[in-house]
Order: C-alpha cells, then sequence, then structure tokens
C-alpha cells in the first residue's frame, strides 16, 4: 500500500489540499524538468531538429501505458480538453432526425461542441438528468442513460465521473449499447485518468481527451488525447507542418506533402513539441505510472472513508460507494446548514475544496491523510 507522498510536492505547510479535481499542484520533479525546459532556450545551439520529436515520442508512450493502449499513434498531444473535442466535432455528420446524447450540467468544453454540431445540422441535443432523488441516484441516471440511447443516438459524449459530484459512469454498458445502436462513444476523462483506472482496451471509446493539470499532474495548457480508427481519415481543425509526413526532414519542408504523419498525430496541435510543458508533462505522467491509478483510487478510498461515515451518520449525503469515485466525490447538506457560511468557514481554517452545483466537491490525492479529512468532515458537522 502506497503511503502519504506529500514531500514530492512544495504544498505550503498549514494548508489542507483536498482540491486536485481544480487543479494539481506541482510535483517538485515536475517543476525542476519545467526550470530545465526554460533553461533549454537560453543556447538554441542545443536544441537539436531530433528533440522537436523524441519528448513527444516519450510522451504519448506513457500516456498509452496509463489508459492501456497498445499503440502510442493513436494518441495525440492537445493544449486542452476542447481542442481535443474539436477535432473530434469537426469529423462527424448529423441528420437531422439524429441526436447527441450529454449528461446533466456537464463540463462546458464537452458540451459546447456538441451544442454546435446540432445547431448546424438542425439534429437534436439530448440531456440526461439525474433524478431528483438522493436514494439510487446513481444507479437510476445511469438507467436514464441506457434507455436514452436509441437508433436516432448519433453520439453519446460524456465522462467517466461526473465533474461536480464524482458520479460513476458505468461506461462498460454504455459502451455495449452505443456499439448496438452504431453510436459513437467520446469520453472527457479529464476528471478521471490519472486516478482511476481506465482500458482503452476494455471500453474502446471512439475518443477520449484529458487536459493535463488535474489528475495528470503537469502543467496548464498540455493535454493527451486518444482517437480510434473511425478517426483515421479525419481533416484535423489546423494544418501544420509537423503533422505531416516527413516533417523530421527540416531541409525538405517545403516539399510540401499531401500524407499526414500516421495514426491520431495529425489531430496534434501547432508547436507540441512545447520544451517546456512537454518535459513537464511526461516527467509527471511517469510518476503517475509508477504509483498506477488503483493504487491511487485505493489510498483515496482507505483515508476517506472514515470522514464519509461520520458525514452520513450527521444526515450529509455522499452518493452510494458503487456509484462514485474516491478521488473525487460530491458531499450535500442537510437541511439547515448554509453552503455560503461553510465555504467562509472552510477557508478561515486554510481548507481548499470547490463548491460546484449544490454539491460540495472533495478531491483527495497521495498528499492528503485521513485526519485531514475527519477534521475537514468535524468542522462541516459542528
Ligand atoms: C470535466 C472537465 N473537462 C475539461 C476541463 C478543462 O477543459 P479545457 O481543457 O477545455 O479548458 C475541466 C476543468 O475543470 C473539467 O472539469
Amino acid at each position: 500500500m502506497l503511503s502519504l507522498q506529500r514531500s514530492k510536492f512544495s504544498l505550503p505547510k498549514g494548508i489542507t489540499y483536498l482540491n486536485c479535481a481544480y487543479m494539481s499542484p506541482l510535483l517538485k520533479q515536475v517543476e525542476k524538468a519545467g526550470i530545465e525546459g526554460i533553461k533549454g532556450k537560453r543556447n538554441p545551439l542545443g536544441v537539436s531538429t531530433k528533440e522537436f520529436f523524441t519528448t513527444g515520442e516519450l510522451l504519448r508512450k506513457q500516456f498509452a501505458k496509463l489508459i492501456n493502449c497498445k499503440d502510442p499513434k493513436r494518441i495525440a498531444i492537445i493544449p486542452s480538453a476542447s481542442y481535443g473535442m474539436a477535432n473530434a466535432a469537426n469529423n462527424i455528420k448529423l441528420r437531422s432526425s439524429e441526436k447527441v446524447i450529454v449528461m446533466g450540467e456537464q463540463f462546458p468544453s464537452n458540451y459546447y461542441p456538441w451544442q454546435r454540431l446540432c445547431l448546424d445540422y438542425g439534429a437534436r441535443l439530448e440531456t440526461i438528468a439525474p433524478p431528483q432523488t438522493r436514494t439510487d441516484r446513481g444507479k437510476i441516471w445511469n438507467e436514464r442513460i441506457l434507455n436514452a440511447i436509441d437508433k436516432d443516438t448519433r453520439i453519446v459524449a460524456m465522462g467517466h465521473v461526473h465533474w461536480a459530484d464524482g458520479t460513476l459512469y458505468n461506461l462498460k454498458e454504455i459502451r455495449k449499447r452505443t456499439l448496438e445502436v452504431g453510436a459513437l462513444l467520446l469520453i472527457d476523462a479529464t476528471q478521471s485518468v490519472g486516478a482511476l483506472p481506465f482500458s482503452i482496451q476494455g471500453i474502446q471509446p471512439d475518443v477520449l481527451v484529458c487536459a493535463g493539470y488535474k489528475w495528470m499532474m503537469g502543467p496548464y495548457s498540455i493535454g493527451l488525447a486518444y482517437y480510434g480508427p473511425y478517426f483515421d481519415n479525419g481533416i484535423p481543425i489546423e494544418e501544420n507542418w509537423i503533422n505531416r509526413l516527413n516533417s523530421e526532414d527540416f531541409a525538405g519542408l517545403v516539399n510540401y506533402e499531401v500524407a499526414y504523419q500516421p495514426g491520431a498525430l495529425r489531430y496534434e496541435v501547432g508547436e507540441h513539441s512545447n520544451f517546456i510543458l512537454a518535459p513537464m508533462m511526461l516527467e509527471a505522467l511517469r510518476q503517475i505510472n509508477e504509483w498506477t491509478p488503483k493504487y491511487i483510487q485505493e489510498y483515496c478510498s482507505k483515508i476517506s472513508r472514515k470522514s464519509i461515515a461520520l458525514l452520513r451518520e450527521n444526515d450529509f449525503w455522499v452518493e452510494d460507494d458503487k456509484y462514485r469515485s474516491s478521488h473525487l466525490f460530491g458531499i450535500r447538506l442537510p437541511g439547515g446548514k448554509d453552503i455560503e457560511r461553510l465555504k467562509v468557514k472552510l477557508k478561515k481554517k486554510n481548507i481548499s475544496v470547490s463548491v460546484r452545483g449544490d454539491a460540495i466537491r472533495v478531491s483527495p490525492h497521495l498528499y492528503n491523510q485521513e485526519k485531514e479529512l475527519m477534521n475537514f468532515a468535524r468542522i462541516l458537522i459542528e
């Protein structure tokens, strides 16, 4: 079992940081990689043409390992989740009789592309809201999703967990249903990959996008995406030189190429060789792969169990364990508790969580301990 890893971070003393879903703190080794990246440009002679490609290759390999994808060429380096989804949306045509399914209060980067696509084609955007009940909420929500997927469904765009309260979606069943009706499954895994096990081989989504600055512990403005065979011959949203075949040959760059680099590399953002962000992201993924999402999930479950039990005893509501993640979960308050007052109280005690919708979102990691979560729970109750 993993132990506390706080010494690997530079989090100031006295702060209880339960907010990795907002953004992760920086690992010391990732900071170091970034500083080395900055220093590298002091002398451009030290930046060889090969280096435009080498870090990217390692990065794709590490991400492929993290999501259990056999072919690193299916991975693209992207600047944001919305960028990754834009490349997907750019390559799907809809009929006006078709619909796109999204979840209630889904994160905007995985909502607006589908709103736009539906407007452009006169198609329907169907939102599957959670039930109003607190009994079996996650179970019923998952059933509603499965029931909504029918022969008119062209796309299901969703997360692995809900970003605001960690409700866990049964992607295995959802994938099965989408295949039955011939719909695409596009996943925004920004709030799960890195801390919750995911397998491309197991789920076989058509697209998976991840911003890198949360559970993958990278810097801001870099992320990674997977594109399945449906997108093999697609058109990227930008036409940059490095994504074309033979771009390694700097002397021949104006022998203009029609063909792209293989697999999903056509979808990579221009200047993805980014000599500062790419090495940082690589270092972060190496560490995550060493820890493994399975153990991160187990650790978060272990340190949060007692505090969740205490909260439930005091009429706070947390989703059934089977239908929520352990790295990200929402707490809903009993009647009479004022969320605004709680926010002020938590701030005073240097406890960082987020309020999203009507839930307090708690998102621990390996730098947290059980006693921090217990202290947080007691403050909510008192
Ligand atoms: C589920 C989810 N997706 C994506 C993002 C970030 O999106 P983008 O990379 O497009 O800024 C967030 C940020 O909070 C998120 O929670």
